[in-house]
């Protein structure tokens, strides 16, 4: 086979400016949830070989090139740390949240074709496309200002469609406030509405790699009655590649499975090749990190929560917090800053998120950076200040 000539000297010098541009820009990577504290070096030599976790993980497969033993190992930890039964569950490591999510309506879809899925104002922007892409009856329910679904309408909005299955699509940390959905409100609904064939999804993208190692988390995964849940794994484990995990009630996943001759094994996941490096690093992570670690890291990364949202307050930009969570909201500030900080923002608010990465030292740079500049004037129309005194 012909030997790959060597970059030139003008390619190399567009790699490495690349390089400086990124790490520049790492410095004040503050607004998206990415936690950028990995080191998967030693794990470099797997980059040669053509891996593929084509098929399902729990299924032999004739494309033997794959790390399936890795990715069950992972969802076997996923599923302690969200309390899935051990036996009826069953998942595969995603390309990310967005995956794992469209994979959970497509269970709800195929176990209830005629559903109405529900999902509030707050819910991340992909939910929209998915919904399109299965093509399935949808409403959006009103959202608190605080960012967690309105259940008053919810439960109006059920009653009025009684007749089809709901699909609850619940926000377990939402993008831009952190905001958990009353899982335990809503199951309140499902019950006073004698309501029995329902479907309960969990978007736990970022919070569910944090709630499991907090004191007080609300009631959030398989004992609080979902049926499937998607997180992320790029975001709080962090990866140089997006992925993520999706767990399921395995008698859904059963009813979608089908054998496929060409790879001898069963299709049950939403794509054919799937990503072998991405379970590595996982369990990677978990085996050098360990669950004790995560527990402080999540620790310290609340602390540093804690620590923007004073600091923040102190210059007046109205910062605010859920309790569990590391995303810290406040008012938009010029589009410099959001800029130079990559603030995540929506109308008038932006918030910060406070991974492992992320310190007090780059909160005291932020807040010199506030300070000097002129705050934006615009009214907040998101965020009424009555929310931010009951918070
Ligand atoms: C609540 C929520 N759900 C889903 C997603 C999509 O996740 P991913 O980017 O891993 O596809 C995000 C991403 O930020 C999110 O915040």
């Amino acid at each position: 086979m012909r030997k790959p000539k060597q970059l030139s000297r003008e390619d190399q010098e567009k790699l490495d400016s690349l390089t400086r541009n990124l790490e520049k820009e790492l410095e004040h990577f503050i607004g998206y949830p990415c936690n950028t504290l990995f080191d998967y070096s030693a794990l470099y030599h797997f980059l040669k070989l053509p891996l593929n976790n084509i098929g399902d993980p729990y299924v032999p497969t004739n494309y033997h090139i794959n790390t399936h033993e890795f990715e069950r190992e992972v969802i076997e930890i996923f599923k302690k740390l969200t309390n899935a039964p051990k036996k009826s569950t069953w998942g595969y490591v995603t390309n990310g949240g967005t995956e794992g999510n469209l994979y959970g309506i497509f269970l709800a879809r195929e176990m209830f074709p005629d559903c109405m899925v529900y999902y509030s104002e707050d819910s991340h922007y992909s939910v929209n496309k998915i919904l399109r892409c299965l093509h399935v009856r949808n409403i959006m329910i009103r959202s608190n200002p605080d960012g967690t679904m309105n259940l008053d309408d919810l439960r109006e909005t059920i009653k009025i469609h009684r007749d089809v299955p709901p699909v609850i699509f619940a926000n377990i940390g939402s993008t831009m406030k952190g905001a958990c959905d009353d899982l335990l409100g809503i199951q309140k609904i499902l019950k006073d509405l004698a309501i029995k064939r329902h479907y309960i999804h969990a978007d736990a993208a970022l919070s569910g790699m944090i709630l499991p190692f907090v004191d007080k988390a609300p009631s959030w995964d398989f004992d609080a009655g979902i049926d499937s849940v998607s997180i992320s794994g790029h975001k709080m484990v962090g990866s140089p590649l997006p992925c993520g995990v999706v767990l399921a009630k395995k008698e859904y996943v059963d009813r979608i499975a089908c054998g496929v001759e060409y790879v001898g094994t069963l299709d049950t996941t939403i794509m054919g090749s799937r990503n072998g490096l991405t379970p590595l690093f996982l369990w990677y992570a978990f085996r050098t990190i360990g669950l004790e670690g995560f527990h402080e890291i999540i620790q310290s990364c609340m602390n540093v929560a804690a620590y923007a949202e004073t600091k923040l307050n102190a210059l007046n930009r109205h910062a605010w917090k859920h309790p569990n969570s590391l995303t810290v909201v406040f008012d938009r500030p010029s589009p410099t800053l959001v800029s130079k900080w990559q603030l995540a923002s929506k109308g008038s608010i932006s918030h910060l998120i406070a991974m492992p990465h992320v310190t007090n030292e780059n909160i005291d740079e932020l807040a010199e950076d506030l300070a000097g500049e002129k705050q934006d004037t615009r009214k907040n129309r998101n965020y009424p200040s009555t929310v931010r005194r009951s918070l």
